[in-house]
């Protein structure tokens, strides 16, 4: 699939912009802070409904407005979309599909497709738990959007058991009776039900990804693997096995039902695919606190290379965004990468320079300077 169109209204730096795509590379010059970054953070949202830098939406409104716009055509084979996306930070966004129909933003999700690698990765080996659960999440909607929804339903149950336990803590600690802890059951059976599923997609996505990060690392750092990717789950749920869903629910209702008197002493849940983690290693080593800046780096674009391997192999070819990236790499690194995405569908890259950008990606050249972006003629 590629973009044809991308036009932004109040969306970070940008009061408006139009930009015209084709398939290819396009890459996007321009000194720091022109704006390179924000126009390819908006094809990310409207891919995953989250940007790769923030977390929340505030930010991405233009300082002043009240809300940003995007809008992209799309096309896969023969077929066109138009997908718009209004977001209104503290409220609820909105979304239209093909310019009628008011849709729910995570209908739009599967549209558009993209793999990100940007310097902020470097978060996914050394960052916290979080950063992997998020890629993992993610890379799990890519491939099933219907996920989306059972992960905002996994937040909302476990946000209800949380204040449930929160009270039972409080009620023990003023020496009451304690409370009813029976709506707690049922609690416990939803959490269950719904994590099993987003257990169960998480190491669907692992089994598959694993010989793809592999053959990836060693494409780009040879000898350097192999790469591990093991699931800690907080209820045992890899040693297990694959027991498929009904499985993963008895595991987490079990591990509930263990962890229950510590979870209302602290007043918190502690059992779940929310504390569950994703352990990175390299040849014996864990990633995180032993592996060297460079293989961080090559760790983190082998994950990237991987989920792009795996989407497009499972579905429309994702768009491949490179944010920045071609600086950090060495020689060997950034050749192996640039043969590897010449043949993509679409390539977006941004750089300061176009020194950065390798040679054997020829294709389109927009420039990004004060706001603007305008396509370079004759290239
Ligand atoms: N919500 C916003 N409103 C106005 N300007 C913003 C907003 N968010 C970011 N910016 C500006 O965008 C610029 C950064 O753009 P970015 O795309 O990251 O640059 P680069 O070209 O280096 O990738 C900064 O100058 C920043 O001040
Ligand atoms: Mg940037």
């Amino acid at each position: 699939m590629h973009l044809t169109h991308l036009s932004l209204a109040d969306f970070r730096s940008y009061p408006r912009a139009e930009v015209v795509l084709g398939p290819g590379v396009s890459a996007f010059l321009g000194p720091n802070g022109q704006g390179k970054t924000n126009l390819v953070e908006a094809v990310g949202y409207l891919a995953t409904l989250a940007s790769h830098r923030v977390a929340s939406d505030a930010p991405l409104v233009r300082m002043g407005a009240e809300r940003a716009v995007l809008r992209a055509q799309v096309r896969e084979g023969e077929r066109q979309q138009l997908v718009e996306l209004e977001l209104n930070p503290g409220r609820a966004n909105r979304a239209r599909l093909n310019r009628s129909t008011q849709v729910r933003p995570r209908d739009l999700l599967g549209i558009v497709r993209t793999v990100l690698f940007a310097p902020e990765d470097l978060r996914l080996v050394k960052g916290d738990p979080g950063e992997r659960r998020r890629f993992l999440d993610e890379l799990v909607t890519a491939r099933v959007p219907r996920m989306a929804g059972v992960r905002a339903e996994y937040e909302r149950v476990l946000k209800q058991r949380n204040t449930l336990l929160k009270s039972a803590a409080m009620a023990r600690r003023h020496g009451g009776r304690g409370m009813d802890l029976s709506t707690l059951d049922v609690w416990d059976q939803h959490l269950a039900g719904v994590g099993a599923e987003l257990v169960a997609q998480r190491l669907a996505l692992l089994e598959g990804l694993r010989p793809l990060a592999d053959k990836a690392y060693d494409e780009v750092a040879p000898g350097g693997g192999p790469v591990a990717l093991e699931y800690r789950g907080s209820a045992g749920e890899e040693s297990a096995g694959p027991v498929g869903r009904e499985g993963y629910t008895a595991l987490l209702a079990e591990a509930l039902t263990r962890s229950r008197p510590r979870e209302i002493e602290r007043g918190v849940t502690l059992v779940g695919p929310h504390r569950d983690e994703l352990l990175l290693g390299l040849g014996e080593l864990p990633a995180k606190g032993y592996a060297s800046h460079g293989e961080s780096w090559s760790l983190a674009l082998a994950l990237r290379l991987a989920s792009y391997e795996l989407l497009r192999d499972e579905g429309p070819e994702p768009i491949l965004i490179l944010d920045d990236v071609f600086a950090e790499l060495d020689a060997r690194r950034r050749h192996r990468l640039a043969e590897l995405v010449a043949s993509a569908e679409q390539v977006l890259v941004t750089a300061a320079v176009p020194e950065d950008v390798p040679e054997v990606l020829a294709g389109a050249r927009y420039t990004v300077a004060e706001g603007q972006v305008s396509h370079v003629e004759g290239e």
